[in-house]
């Protein structure tokens, strides 16, 4: 029996992760949960689970039973001794922190933020590494990787390639980007996600982020990581092998297989989840990224280039940035402007945990104060 904590299970992947820990009630058992500031709805899961030990991030005025409060009870609630397995799904690179205080308890972290890694790659694979604290990806190109790199050796890895989806305007044209509402940027063609998620998948910063994310877990470098647009959503990862070998992973677009991979690592289990027919999918086609049309991909490989804090930066800028454009205080395309400009204001440092936290408070600082003076 696997004892599972739950990080974020408020969200889009919390639930989808409860849902499968629902369907394996002998392998898997719930022993908390966390959100970050909707206390209605953890409160609710708590009930219908019967789950006491809970946290949050923020919890409203006159919460009650919540055990663990602010990002530094979350670290000591993921460190419980009858906790095995952490899935961190938090919205942010507010999970850094207990995410780096499982892994030096040596507990399974099944990984869904990717803003994580992109924060603060080096210091999380250091702890994971020196704790030996299985670190495993939830995100479904990862996850793709994950498996397929299982055909080889890790050396023997040559290049690997996340597929994107291209997300709801890869044919929109470019002079009406100006124009997009939050309407449209959260009509994601095949994935149903959280709203922060389904804007970077517009923008393709969500792709930006989840290269980063693949240099830090498969230890590749940034040239051996490629994109390509793949709209149907089927092949997920493709991992090419020194000799030219190709093992790509295919599934239909469901994160619970990802998850339910990640939780009962190394085994595999039979499911009823919906399963993939290619006769009737039909096509499966490939494209390149247009960088005019995803200029935050660009900002992402640029960021990873500069290393140190860059990231860290670029991360939270971003974050900053599209809760503004969601809050209908900025445009779609003010989204990599900020971010740029950001990174430019930015002199990137090594990636201590004191810079990196330094690093993501003065990005979110230096962006609420440009967005303050409505100068963007
Ligand atoms: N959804 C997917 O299919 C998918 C796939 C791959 C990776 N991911 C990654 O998984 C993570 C969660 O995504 P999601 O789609 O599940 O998001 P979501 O539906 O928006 O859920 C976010 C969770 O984080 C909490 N949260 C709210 N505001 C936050 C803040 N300012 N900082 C940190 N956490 C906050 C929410 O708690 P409250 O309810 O208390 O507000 C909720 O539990 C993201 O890092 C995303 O990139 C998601």
């Amino acid at each position: 029996m696997r004892r599972v904590l739950v990080l974020g299970s408020t969200g889009s992947i919390g639930r989808q992760t409860l849902d499968v820990l629902r369907r394996l009630p002998q392998q898997l058992q719930l022993v908390g949960l966390a959100a970050y500031s909707d206390y209605c709805a953890l409160q609710a899961q708590a009930t219908e689970w019967g789950v006491e030990v809970l946290g949050l991030v923020c919890p409203p005025k006159g919460a009650t039973g919540i055990s663990y409060v602010g990002v530094e009870g979350l670290c000591a609630m993921v460190q419980r001794e009858d906790v095995d397995v952490v899935v961190v799904a938090l919205g942010g690179a507010v999970a850094l922190e207990p995410t780096l205080a499982a892994l030096e308890a040596g507990k399974t972290v099944a990984l869904a933020t990717k803003e994580v890694l992109v924060a603060a790659g080096a210091l999380v694979m250091e702890v994971a590494q020196r704790t030996g604290a299985p670190l495993l990806p939830i995100d479904s190109e990862h996850s793709g990787a994950f498996q397929a790199m299982q055909a080889g050796k890790r050396e023997q890895v040559a290049r690997l390639t996340l597929t994107a989806s291209g997300g709801p305007f890869r044919t929109r044209p470019l002079d009406t980007f100006d124009t997009i509402t939050v309407e449209e940027a959260l009509e994601h063609p095949n994935w149903k996600m959280g709203k922060k998620i389904t804007v970077d998948s517009a923008t393709m910063m969500n792709k930006g982020l989840e290269v980063i994310e693949a240099q830090w877990l498969f230890g590749l470098r940034l040239e051996q990581v490629e994109v390509l647009i793949h709209p149907q959503s089927i092949v997920h990862a493709l991992v090419e092998f020194v000799d030219g070998s190709v093992i790509a992973q295919l599934s239909l677009p469901d994160m619970r297989l990802p998850i339910l991979y990640a939780l009962m690592y190394p085994e595999r289990v039979a499911t009823e989840f919906p399963r993939l027919r290619l006769e009737q999918i039909g096509q499966l086609t490939f494209e390149a990224p247009d960088p005019q049309r995803y200029p935050c991909l660009s900002l992402a490989y640029e960021a990873a280039r500069i290393g140190g804090t860059m990231p860290t930066v670029l991360n939270a800028a971003n974050e900053v940035a599209v809760r503004a454009f969601l809050e209908h205080q900025i445009r779609f395309t003010d989204i990599p402007r900020l971010v740029e400009q950001a990174m430019a204001a930015h002199a990137p440092v090594p990636p201590t945990l004191e810079n990196v936290l330094q690093a993501d408070a003065w990005a979110r600082a230096w962006l609420a104060a440009r967005l303050a003076q409505r100068s963007v």
